[in-house]
């Protein structure tokens, strides 16, 4: 990260020049053409990779706010549990290897970035998502004052799920609801696509209040979680997030976008998200704020706990260690750009 930001710094001049000349020549092109410019150009802010991938990240300690059997480690002791192994890949995984009485806490982890965010392009390159009985998986952004400032789920599934749900939750600011039928600048196929995503709706009402604290949530298909995304080699995730909307792209691995491998990113090519929130009916900018980016792998607790199907009760399951073999998350690389 630091030999990183010191390259991209020396770099800079060289980088804002070609820039400059860039957007010279689509203004040219763009007004030979006659049209509005409508690319606009991202700018890597910070990449999570390889050997220093816990570099910037705080991890959390304290008792699980969803009340799941979990014990979260510090960076100290969580040594077996968050590491990057020497081929560069990162792993988070829950402990598969210690003896937990049943209804016991078993060791995970948690981890925050230190960095805090008010928008951007943020790309995630998982090679696997953690998955199995018990486990409550996710990869999330979040205000610092739960719900004001935000959440939003990216990655979130339980259990044994082959499907992933996109969520975001809001205070009270925003007055924030999911409109399936907003108008979205990525409806490339001329307004056939019956909604402005691609997902299927959970639910509308993004604000959590007496209680409700289901958000306004998208799934995605089947196989976009668990065992089968793992088989296929997991994926990337991509949010655009700005004053204009929330969206949100997922590519298999054999699919994802040239522009993204190339350090490039360009979502205006990336057709019809898999979920979309539009400024038509959320004021983004006043319900999402300060976000830091969350990877945490959970046990039980509020959602899967009461989703659990494995026989017994969840808490029970947390004693049999084989629950977890495949309670790991592999990151190739976490990145956020922003629009230059
Ligand atoms: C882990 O992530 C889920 C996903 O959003 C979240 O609801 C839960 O509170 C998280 N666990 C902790 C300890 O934060
Ligand atoms: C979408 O765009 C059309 C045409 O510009 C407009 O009439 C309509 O009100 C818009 N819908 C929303 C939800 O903003
Ligand atoms: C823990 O999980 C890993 C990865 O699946 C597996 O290789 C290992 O054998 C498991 N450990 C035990 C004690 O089962």
């Amino acid at each position: 990260m630091k030999l990183l930001t010191f390259f991209l710094i020396s770099l800079l001049p060289l980088l804002s020049l070609a820039r400059f000349n860039n957007r010279l020549s689509r203004q040219q092109s763009d007004s030979r053409r006659g049209n509005v410019a409508r690319g606009t150009t991202y700018m890597l802010q910070t990449q999570h990779q390889g050997q220093n991938f816990f570099d910037d990240w705080d991890f959390f300690t304290g008792p699980d706010p969803t009340n799941g059997n979990v014990q979260y480690e510090s960076q100290a002791n969580a040594q077996d549990l968050a590491y990057v192994q020497p081929d560069g890949t990162a792993v988070l995984k829950v402990d598969n290897q210690s003896y937990v009485p049943p209804g016991g806490n078993r060791r995970s982890v948690r981890i925050t970035s230190k960095e805090t965010y008010n928008g951007g392009l943020f790309i995630a390159d998982f090679w696997q998502f953690a998955t199995g009985q018990t486990v409550w998986p996710a990869f999330w952004t979040v205000g610092p004052s739960w719900p004001n400032g935000g959440e939003i789920d990216i990655v979130e599934y339980v259990n044994t799920a082959t499907v992933n749900q996109y969520t975001l939750h809001t205070g009270t600011g925003g007055n924030c609801q999911l409109n399936p039928n907003a108008n979205s600048t990525y409806r490339s196929d001329g307004g056939s696509q019956p909604q402005s995503y691609l997902g299927t709706t959970l639910g509308t009402q993004c604000m959590s209040s007496n209680g409700n604290n289901a958000g306004c949530a998208v799934s995605d298909f089947q196989g976009s979680a668990g065992s089968p995304f793992n088989a296929g080699g997991g994926g990337v995730f991509a949010m655009l997030w700005d004053n204009s909307q929330i969206s949100l792209w997922r590519f298999d691995r054999n699919q994802i976008p040239q522009d993204i491998q190339n350090g490039n990113p360009n979502p205006d090519g990336w057709g019809v998200p898999m979920a979309y929130w539009s400024s038509q009916s959320c004021d983004i900018a006043n319900a999402f704020q300060d976000h830091s980016i969350v990877i945490n792998i959970s046990i039980c607790g509020d959602w899967a706990g009461s989703a659990y199907n494995g026989g017994g009760s969840c808490s029970d399951a947390v004693s049999n260690a084989a629950n977890y073999n495949n309670a790991q998350t592999k990151i190739n690389y976490i990145s956020v750009y922003q629009k230059a």
